[in-house]
């Protein structure tokens, strides 16, 4: 298909109107050209597929689908193959419907605990959400379908979404809130990117030709088309013009003919509305080619699959004298309204129509459990006599496993909570219960992290997050050992709310919302903190145990265009087949740059019977020891040791080793009369040029050093010289001649 010569032949009208939708989800056909209608759908676990009234936050109803694991327990399984699979399934039921597109994976960074969107995103970490989202989109672009990540970029809060701008400076958008989708455009090409809602410093990412334009497609060579999110655009023209594609939903033309006019008057080159439409129609007609519409969905093998998924995602947190997994021949009781109907998702455009969903409590069905309600989620209270239910069902039972969690009001797209705690009642009802029932234990439903004021009186907590429509059937494998859980932090659970980095400016003033703490986000914060939290990033337990051991670097020292081996043994020395999630953090020693502790590089899901080893191996490349650098607009390794940390969470990490690392890259230099000596003396080119002139000025110095050593020590005049800018050694005693010398090594260094 010549997409170039299609172009040529549309008339102007027509080519400003497939530069938006035809209605909710479609993008414009052309009919007398042959090109067709293309739709387009939520995402991003499962499909929303609405045939009828359409909306863009789940209010409506939409075709009976299959719900998996929200992200926020996907990332949790730290199994891209995993995720992949749940893309290919999803992909699959896309081409079953005929969509083109899936609105999917979503992205941003969690940034607070509080954002509404949470469950929703993968990670707080942006290496862990841009594997996950790329392993996301190779499974749905593999069936022939494409994606559109989102949300493009900083969307970080729900509050004031539409207008808020996103302030942060550029290198945290490099190293926090970018590469995820730097990493999915440049290892997966997404068909298609969706643009946030909000400003960034200042500029709507719909109208941002730095972001669209400069980053996504120069720097990373996107090629598919970028598409608005439901309601984005503010000003049409300027937005064509910095590189937005496709405005989401209709706008009854309203900005079709902004386009027509804008060119007329020669305010807009026709040369770039013919680039968006060649970049949609080349998506519609890839569709159009990988178009399978005889696919079968079958919803009852990808229940089965969204079951076995969400118990690799299940979390278990704490487990103290071995309390789980539980014994199948015991009496045991559930409580709580979440064991017969679980939070499984949550709510907005993501929300899905679900054909079945499993609950725990049917999926115990032939054991010998017990249920009390302990509280009703819809009404969000409990009473003294369900409190009183519950507490005789954990009196006569062995053990007692309380589903609480978040209610759906809680959390939802389009608005942030405002506090991080669980339901008063809740925690009334789990204190109860605890106390009557020494073998209790949590599982809990929720999409972010909660505060945990019981956490010391329980055994065991499992968190199951939003694992899907099967989550209950998941949670009773776990529970009773069918499976041993293997689910690792994606975020990090604070003891309280106020511990978060982005305490103090989220949510922002008015329009405005400042991202102060800059790179520390998540661990990257906590760490370098050295706080104690709830339960640290990376962390989650097993039935059985694994030794890691044998750390091994391929070199002991590396330039930064070289890449590095690490390889190390992990051991299942447990007694039960089991999965742990082998996490890389590099970080570096000491050296002049503001940088976290340390930062997760790789990761690896290993699985092990009872008494197996096996060895695996990470590749750590520039990016892995790199910040970015303002000056040279450019990621940056500063020359010098970095730790390389292994272990099982990022405050569980046993294996340890040091690697030089040489950088290639020259900063660029300046140096004038204000330069101050320090300066000079680190930079090895400079460094002999200044030996030279402070033996010229020698015999000078040396009265003033002889006069001054009665005073202070050689270490103190060196560190007191340090500071001291260049002109120093005119006004302290140099004049002229020292003036003259000074500006004849400026002039050398200056040209080095
Ligand atoms: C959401 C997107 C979603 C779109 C379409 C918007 O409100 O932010 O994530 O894909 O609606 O439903």
């Amino acid at each position: 298909m010549d997409i170039k010569a299609l172009v040529a032949k549309m008339t102007l009208e027509e080519k400003a109107g497939l530069c938006s939708g035809d209605d909710f989800w479609h993008t414009k056909a052309v009919e007398r050209l042959g090109i067709p209608r293309s739709m387009v759908s939520d995402g991003p676990h499962g499909l929303r597929k609405q045939n009828d009234k359409a909306d863009h936050l789940g209010v409506n109803d939409s075709i009976k689908a299959v719900c998996f694991p929200a992200a926020c327990a996907a990332a949790s399984s730290f199994d891209p193959d995993m995720i992949t699979r749940m893309g290919e399934a999803i992909g699959d039921s896309c081409q079953h419907e005929g969509l083109s597109v899936v609105l999917g994976p979503a992205v941003n960074i969690k940034r607070s605990p509080l954002c509404g969107r949470n469950f929703e995103y993968y990670s707080e970490d942006p290496y862990l959400a841009g594997r996950m989202a790329s392993a996301m989109i190779h499974g749905v672009q593999s069936r022939g379908v494409g994606t559109s990540i989102k949300h493009f970029a900083a969307n970080n809060q729900e509050h004031r979404r539409l207008s808020s701008s996103s302030d942060a400076d550029e290198r945290t958008l490099r190293e926090i809130y970018f590469p995820a989708f730097e990493m999915a455009v440049k290892r997966e090409q997404p068909w298609t990117v969706m643009c946030s809602y909000n400003r960034l410093n200042g500029v709507f990412a719909s109208e941002n030709p730095w972001l669209l334009t400069d980053v996504l497609r120069r720097e990373w060579g996107f090629q598919g088309y970028v598409m608005s999110d439901w309601g984005a655009v503010s000003d049409r023209v300027k937005g064509l013009a910095a590189g937005l594609d496709l405005e989401m939903p209709a706008s009854d033309g309203v900005n079709d003919r902004k386009i027509v006019e804008a060119v007329r008057a020669g305010k807009l080159d026709e040369a770039l509305v013919d680039q968006a439409c060649e970049r949609i129609l080349n998506v519609v007609f890839r569709a159009v080619e990988n178009a399978r519409p005889d696919t079968p969905w079958d919803m009852e093998a990808q229940h089965r699959l969204s079951a076995e998924m969400a118990a690799e995602c299940i979390v278990l947190l704490k487990n103290e004298n071995g309390v789980l997994p539980l014994d199948k021949a015991d009496k045991i009781a559930f409580i709580g309204e979440f064991a017969k109907t679980p939070r499984f998702q949550g709510g907005g455009s993501s929300h899905i129509n679900c054909f079945r969903i499993t609950g725990a409590l049917a999926a115990a069905q032939g054991l010998d459990v017990v249920y009390a309600q302990g509280y009703s989620a819809g009404k969000d209270e409990t009473s003294d006599a369900m409190i009183a239910e519950a507490v005789a069902a954990a009196k006569a039972a062995k053990a007692a496993v309380v589903f609480a969690g978040l209610p759906d009001a809680y959390e939802s797209e389009g608005y942030d909570r405002q506090h991080m705690r669980m339901p008063a009642c809740q925690n009334r009802l789990i204190e109860a219960v605890a106390a009557a029932n020494s073998n209790t234990v949590v599982v809990l439903h929720n999409g972010a992290p909660v505060e945990m004021p019981w956490i010391g009186k329980v055994r065991g907590v499992l968190e199951a997050y939003l694992g899907g429509q099967a989550v209950g059937e998941a949670t009773v494998r776990v529970l009773f050992g069918d499976v041993n859980p293997s689910g690792h932090l994606a975020e990090t659970f604070p003891l309280k709310l106020s511990d978060n980095p982005s305490y103090l400016y989220f949510g922002g003033e008015g329009n405005r919302t400042e991202y102060r703490e800059g790179v520390f986000v998540g661990y990257r914060y906590y760490d370098k903190k050295e706080m104690p939290v709830l339960f640290p990033f990376g962390h989650g337990l097993s039935y059985t145990s694994f030794e890691y051991a044998n750390l091994r670097l391929g070199r002991d020292a590396i330039r930064d265009t070289d890449t590095l081996t690490v390889t190390l043994t992990v051991k299942n020395t447990g007694s039960r087949f089991g999965k742990t999630a082998a996490q890389l953090y590099v970080g570096a020693v000491g050296g002049n740059y503001i940088r976290p502790a340390r930062e997760l590089k790789g990761f690896e899901k290993v699985a092990l019977a009872p008494g197996e080893s096996r060895d695996i191996s990470f590749t750590l490349d520039k990016r892995a020891f790199a910040i970015w650098n303002e000056a040279l607009h450019d990621w940056y390794v500063p020359a010098g040791q970095y730790e390389i940390a292994v272990g099982d969470s990022s405050r569980n990490l046993p294996l340890r080793a040091q690697i030089a690392v040489e950088s290639t890259a020259q900063l660029p230099r300046h140096y004038d009369m204000n330069t101050i000596f320090m300066d000079l003396m680190a930079d090895p080119q400079a460094r002999p040029l200044l030996d030279e002139y402070m033996k010229q000025t020698q015999s000078q110095d040396q009265d003033q050093s002889e006069a001054a050593s009665e005073a202070i020590t050689q270490e103190m005049n060196l560190a007191m010289m340090r500071y001291s800018p260049l002109r120093g050694a005119i006004s302290f005693g140099g004049g002229a001649a020292a003036e003259k010398a000074m500006l004849a090594l400026l002039e050398k260094l200056n040209q080095l």
